[in-house]
């Protein structure tokens, strides 16, 4: 009877050990996943590096299955003395000569794929300057001489290759969509320089990979890839000036804009607004994130965004609006949100 209940006890330990481990294994697995993994490439730079990966994991366990393998043979199969002949072999062969052909091949195999990572692009190029804690962008079309100027989002076209130049305001950024290839410094005062192939139309989610300050980890943006026709159609109207707010709600909302003074930091293209000092808002209504990848563009988050912006994104340079009465932050979002 006791037997019986130690056995049943063990079988229901090793039961939860078994459960546990697929817990485990499938949530680390899972957070491979997704639209922010280095391991779910939809990119050709992404997959080119995912491959690097895998064949730098699979170099390293064999090199510990070996190490291991001759650590339990001397420890438990074979515990004689070596002579000193095998030893020094031992020494010149696993030592030397092993390390230098398998980390000689992996280097190799590393660096041939280095150059790739910054192919020429096939005619569009986007600046990006890192700012704190958000993104400029610029899109610069083929033979454009003026940006498109845009913030917080990155739209890619499908299929092609497209020029990426970074560079930062202040402190040291790191642009990064991992799902579709490395991650890029941004420094004050030099550009770098990178390029992304999307190769299927998707969403993704970009990140500042180097830490920045407070918001560091609050820098973030959504990624598109469209097909060609579509981002090309939405780059036009990327370039319009701001619609005129068409209801009661949105037009106060807009005069509301004007007497806070956002304009002095904010530009609304085809309004009095020109700042330059914080994102572009001429599209602001149709983008698919507010603060920089923190909220969404729902009427209620553009609310909760102007009246408490050091609360969502401490340190944030824009000051909260809390001074505003409910009525007049609902009109702000109603003309925010109307900007599409
Ligand atoms: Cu920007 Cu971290």
């Amino acid at each position: 009877m006791t037997a019986n209940t130690t056995d049943t006890g063990r079988r229901g330990g090793a039961d939860r050990g078994r459960t546990g481990l697929l817990l485990l294994t499938s949530v680390i697995l899972a957070g491979c996943e997704g639209q922010q993994s280095a391991l779910a490439p939809s990119g050709e730079d992404a997959r080119v590096l995912g491959n690097l990966f895998w064949v730098m994991l699979g170099g390293a366990v064999i090199l510990w299955l070996l190490v291991n393998g001759l650590f339990f043979y001397v420890t438990r199969i074979n515990r004689a003395a070596l002579s000193r002949r095998f030893a020094n072999g031992l020494i010149v062969g696993g030592g030397v000569i092993f390390p230098t052909i398998v980390l000689g091949g992996l280097l190799t195999y590393g660096l041939s794929i280095m150059p790739d990572q910054r192919a020429p692009g096939d005619g569009l190029t986007l600046r990006v300057t890192g700012e704190q804690w958000w993104w400029r962008v610029e899109y610069w079309p083929e033979g454009a001489e003026t940006p498109i100027v845009a913030a917080n989002e990155i739209r890619l076209p499908a299929g092609e290759r497209s020029e990426i130049r970074l560079d930062s305001a202040r402190v040291i950024h790191s642009f990064w969509i991992p799902s579709l290839g490395g991650k890029m410094d941004m420094f004050p005062g030099r550009e770098t320089r990178m390029s992304l192939k999307p190769e299927v139309a998707g969403r993704w989610r970009g990140q500042c990979a180097e830490f920045c300050g407070a918001s560091h980890a609050l820098m973030a943006f959504e990624v598109v890839a469209m097909p060609p026709d579509d981002f090309n159609a939405w780059l036009q109207a990327q370039a319009a000036p701001a619609t005129s707010p068409t209801t009661d709600a949105a037009r106060r909302g807009a005069r509301i804009f004007a007497r806070e003074g956002c304009g002095a930091c904010h530009a609304v293209r085809g309004t009095g607004a020109r700042g330059a000092v914080g994102p572009d808002l001429t599209h602001v209504g149709s983008r698919l994130s507010l603060g920089a990848g923190t909220l969404t563009t729902t009427l209620a988050d553009f609310e909760r965004w102007i009246a408490h912006t050091g609360a969502i994104k401490p340190e944030v340079e824009m000051p909260g609006y809390g001074h505003l009465g409910a009525a007049e932050l609902a009109d702000l979002a109603q003309y925010l949100k109307g900007l599409e």
